[in-house]
């Protein structure tokens, strides 16, 4: 089975700095290529700053600080990732491109390489065909924020193999995240569940049932979460929560899964949460204010 030492991450957005970040954390070399050389540059300033807050949080040692930012290495180009033994892909949740990217990458990989997919809701199986090696391909589903969320999907795809599965829940364990198995369908088990539910509490707002303030505060106060429905959507991003939502109603073709048009009008407009800073709240100013 490979020994994995150095792992690979396509793909320098909050997803990919976060995985980044706990992998060096773990003591792996990590490789981090995106296509855009400002967006690796953006990364490694946001991983620099994750790994102060580990420090700071008694995650991890001052030391172990200190070795993690050694073994974060910038790639230049995908051929950078030749001896990488994991590749984890976190781009943009939109499959082409995914598709496009692992097609790409396959012929800079050594044949025994893993490739992974941080897909939040795109069947792993359709993606591992892009790839020159379904049976090493896996589903390896990270949570936001990924330094500090302990679960971490398994979704094997129906090629992938016994060997390959087992050594990424092996490595998962030893990113100190732990593994829950879904079988292969949209949007998995996490966001099967989660997502619906932020849609939800969006139609509760676009039916006028309740503001985005008492939306948030009856779901943080009534049912205990850490974050509002709304305030988890801007988090998770608006785009991403659409494109999951289409991802489920066209995968299992059941009306239950329409989108919102009220979501469909956030990210129409491009307010997409907090990374544009305006989403069901604006953050612009010195606290996020609702934005209707
Ligand atoms: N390294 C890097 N970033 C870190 C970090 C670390 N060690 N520790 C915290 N962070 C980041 C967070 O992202 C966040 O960012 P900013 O403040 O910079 O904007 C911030 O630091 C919050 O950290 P706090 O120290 O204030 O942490 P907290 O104790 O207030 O907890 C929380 C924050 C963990 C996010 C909590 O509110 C929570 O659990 N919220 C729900 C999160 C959730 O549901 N995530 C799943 C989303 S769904 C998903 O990810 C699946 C998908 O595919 C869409």
């Amino acid at each position: 089975m490979i020994d994995i030492k150095k792992v690979g991450i396509i793909g320098a957005g909050q997803m990919g700095s976060g995985i980044a970040q706990v992998c060096a954390q773990a003591g792996y070399t990590v490789i981090v290529f995106d296509q855009s050389a400002q967006a690796v540059a953006d990364s490694f300033e946001r991983i620099n700053k994750g790994i102060t807050r580990s420090v700071e949080k008694d995650i991890i040692t001052a030391d172990a600080g200190e070795k993690a930012r050694t073994l974060l290495v910038p790639a230049a180009s995908a051929s950078d990732l030749a001896d990488c033994d994991l590749v984890i892909e976190a781009a943009t949740e939109n499959e082409d491109i995914k598709k496009a990217i692992f097609k790409a990458v396959s012929e800079h990989l050594k044949p025994e390489a893993i490739l992974a997919s941080n897909t939040s809701s795109i069947s792993i199986t359709r993606l591992a065909t892009a790839s020159d090696r379904p049976g090493k391909f896996i589903g390896l589903h990270f949570m936001n924020p990924v330094p500090v969320m302990k679960l971490v999907e398994i979704i094997r795809g129906i090629a992938t193999d016994a060997e390959t599965y087992e050594a990424a829940v092996r490595f998962a364990e030893s990113l100190g995240k732990i593994t829950a198995n879904s079988q292969d369908y949209p949007a998995f088990i996490v966001n099967r569940v989660l997502i619906p539910m932020i849609n939800e509490a969006i139609y509760t707002l676009y039916e006028g049932v309740g503001t985005v303030e008492a939306i948030d505060t009856a779901m943080k106060l009534g049912a205990n979460h850490p974050m509002g429905p709304l305030e988890l959507g801007d988090f998770i991003g608006l785009d991403t929560v659409l494109a999951i939502m289409n991802v489920l109603y066209d995968g299992l073709s059941d009306s239950k899964y329409r989108p919102c048009p009220l979501l469909v009008k956030y990210v129409e407009a491009g307010w997409l949460g907090r990374k544009t800073g305006r989403g069901f709240y604006d953050y612009r100013g010195d606290k996020p204010v609702p934005t209707r």
